[in-house]
Formats: structure tokens, C-alpha cells, sequence
């Protein structure tokens, strides 16, 4: 089930449009009858996911890199908004190799974000991440509490904030973070070192191989479905200056802050369910959902390795800014989620 039409006849740009949410963003975008530029160098995205789009008149791909002034530049042209995907995403691959991590999510950031701002886009919409909570233990997680990071990953989408409120201030542009909390669902790569744990665990299940959990299982993480988070940039991209404003006021106050009016609009927001699952009944649940495929799938046993270095124990959004701001409210929970991705998992890898 889509949403409602929320973007309409307007020329958006996605980064990272060949990627998991970025294609999927493609797609909707389209689908409501708006015309969508994708930049994006294929680091992890894949052809195959905008197979969708190449069929579709009003779709651009701009084969560049976010490093690279001059593609983001040619890419922005005449766009209202940006939904900003392009990144490294994983924490262990910028363990590995931070250079990389950092040159691509921070100065490719910077880049997109001046490019942006230099073409007069309306408002800039960038991934953020849940990473920026880093060691704070609080739960549920509120947007202006946080801890120290502990990756060069975290780092790099918490410096993406600190910009995008400076650009906000000093240039005028808008823009809103979005901090996404493990995303899932279709067209989310379940090969190669850096993949999620829900496509991980599919495909091993699907092999009848045993998932290895991390740790005893008790872990737990805001699992959110794909279409949530697609509603979420909708909603932060097209909510008008003055509500927006007028509602960040109204919640400022709520939780003891004062908020300048005057000031540009530069916010960031939790996407998520805002619900935890912990890993042992995360595996429960998706070996109950591909049972139904395949019942042999019962029959495949769990394994428990040690905890990964890095990873927080457990994981749970407030939803609430997003909701009173921007009216952000998710269709999908973690069960009604992972029917969908099972079942397309099953289609195109079963
Ligand atoms: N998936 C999650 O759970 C999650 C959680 C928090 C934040 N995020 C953020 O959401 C965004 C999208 O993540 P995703 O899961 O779809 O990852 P993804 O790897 O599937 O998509 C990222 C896309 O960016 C492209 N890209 C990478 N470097 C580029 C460059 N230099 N120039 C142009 N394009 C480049 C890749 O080719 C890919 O298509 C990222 O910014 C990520 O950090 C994701």
C-alpha cells in the first residue's frame, strides 16, 4: 500500500537514488507524477533498482559523485526540494575505512548542500541518523539529547546536522534531518559484509543456513519499515514554512525550550515506529513469516555469537517532534512491516 499523493508536479532531486530508500523515494516520486533527477556513482546502489524508473519519461539519472561540485551542480538544477540518501551508510565499513566514510558523507555533503543552496532549492531534506545518540543510554531517544559518538560513521551524519543548521543560518536555506532507525524493506541488499541484519537473517533463513545473532539476543533496535520513512520525507518536505514554525514554537515551549521565529527553518527529526524489538524476537518473527513459504524454515536453528564492538544495546525513538511538527504518523509496525519485505523478499530472491 502506497500513501496518498503528498509531492506533487514538482522537480525533486534524490542522491543516492540508486540505493535501498533512495530508489524507493524514485519510485513514489514518480508514481505521484513528479519529475525526479537521481545522482548517484553506484558505490552501493544498483542499476536494477531504477528499473522502474528508466520507464518513466519524467525520470534523469546523473551517473556522478556527490564529491564532485560540478555533478552536483548539473544534478540540482531547477529543483524545488532535495532528498539527500547519498552516503556510506555501516558503522563497521567506516571502522574500516574512515577516510572514504568521511569524504563522502561530510564532504560530499557540503557540496550537495552549497550546490543546493546556490540553485535556490526550497528546502533540503538529508538522512540523518539514529548513530548521533551514540553512548547516551536514555530511553526513548529525544532529538536534542545526545551522547558521544562511537563511530567515524556517527560522526559524519552528526557533522552533517552541525552544517545544515549553519547553511540554515547563514545562507537561509531550509533544511530538516531526518534520523532514520534501521530502515527495512524492499530492495535492501541482504549480500556482502555491510548488510542489514533483517535482509542478512531473510536470506540466510531462505538457505535454511542459521542466522547468527550478536550477543545473547536480548539487544534491541526501532525497526522501521521502508514506507514510514518515505512518508516522513514527504511530510518534511512539503509541510509549509509557516505551520512548520509555528508547531516547532508550540513543542519548543512544551519541552522548555525557546525557539527564535525569525530564524530559517533547520530542524531535526527521529523516523522510526517508535516501538523496540529485540534481536531473539526480531528471528521469531521472520522465521514465523517465511514459514509460510517454505515450512522446512521452522526447522532452521539460531546461533548466538559475541556482541559486535560499538553496537549500543538498545534502540527506541521518540516519535513524538515528528508527529506534532510535521504530522508524521507510521502505517507500519514491525509485523506488518516484515510481511511486506518477506513477501517481496520471497518474490524476487525466493
Ligand atoms: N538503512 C538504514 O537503516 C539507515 C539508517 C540511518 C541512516 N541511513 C542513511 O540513509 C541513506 C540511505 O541509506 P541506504 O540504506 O539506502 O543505503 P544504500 O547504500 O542502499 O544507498 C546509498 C546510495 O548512495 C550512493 N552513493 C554513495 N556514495 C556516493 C557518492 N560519492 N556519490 C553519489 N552517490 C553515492 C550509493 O551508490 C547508493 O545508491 C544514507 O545516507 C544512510 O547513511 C540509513
Amino acid at each position: 500500500m502506497r500513501e496518498a499523493k503528498i509531492i506533487e508536479n514538482k522537480k525533486v532531486l534524490v542522491t543516492g537514488g540508486a540505493g535501498f530508500i533512495g530508489s524507493n523515494l524514485v519510485d513514489v516520486l514518480l508514481e505521484q507524477g513528479n519529475e525526479v533527477v537521481c545522482l548517484d556513482n553506484f558505490a552501493t546502489g544498483k542499476r536494477e533498482n531504477l528499473q522502474i524508473a528508466f520507464q518513466n519519461e519524467k525520470f534523469k539519472l546523473i551517473e556522478g559523485d556527490i564529491r564532485n561540485f560540478e555533478d552536483c551542480n548539473a544534478a540540482v538544477q531547477g529543483c524545488e526540494y532535495v532528498l539527500h540518501q547519498a552516503a556510506l551508510g555501516s558503522v563497521p565499513r567506516s571502522i574500516a575505512d574512515p577516510m572514504t566514510t568521511t569524504d563522502v558523507n561530510i564532504g560530499g555533503f557540503v557540496k550537495m548542500l552549497f550546490a543546493a543552496k546556490e540553485a535556490g532549492v526550497k528546502r533540503f531534506v538529508y538522512a540523518a541518523s539514529s548513530s548521533t545518540y551514540g553512548d547516551h543510554a536514555a530511553l526513548p531517544k529525544v532529538e536534542h539529547i545526545i551522547g558521544n559518538a562511537l563511530s567515524p560513521y556517527a560522526i559524519t551524519k552528526y557533522v552533517d546536522e552541525l552544517f545544515a543548521k549553519n547553511f540554515s543560518d547563514i545562507y537561509g536555506i531550509e533544511t530538516v534531518g531526518l534520523r532514520y532507525f534501521n530502515v527495512f524493506g524492499r530492495r535492501q541488499d541482504p549480500n556482502g559484509a555491510y548488510a542489514a541484519v533483517i535482509p542478512k537473517f531473510v536470506s540466510e533463513f531462505m538457505a535454511h543456513n542459521s542466522p547468527i545473532i550478536n550477543g545473547d539476543g536480548s539487544y534491541s533496535r526501532d525497526f522501521t519499515y521502508i514506507d514510514n520513512v518515505i512518508l516522513a520525507n514527504q511530510l518534511a518536505a512539503i509541510t509549509p514554512t509557516a505551520d512548520f514554525k509555528e508547531r516547532l514554537k508550540n513543542y519548543s515551549e512544551g519541552i522548555g525550550k525557546t525557539y527564535n521565529h525569525e530564524s530559517t527553518i533547520s530542524e531535526v527529526f527521529n523516523v522510526a515506529f517508535g516501538e523496540r524489538t529485540t534481536l531473539k524476537e526480531l528471528v521469531e518473527i521472520l522465521k514465523g513469516t517465511l514459514s509460510k513459504f517454505d515450512p522446512e524454515i521452522n526447522d532452521v536453528k539460531i546461533s548466538y555469537g559475541p556482541n559486535r564492538g560499538g553496537d549500543i544495546p538498545h534502540s527506541l525513538a521518540s516519535i513524538e517532534k515528528a508527529n506534532k511538527i510535521l504530522g508524521y504518523q507510521p502505517k507500519y509496525d514491525i509485523e506488518s512491516g516484515l510481511t511486506e519485505a518477506t513477501n517481496w523478499y520471497w518474490k524476487y530472491l525466493g
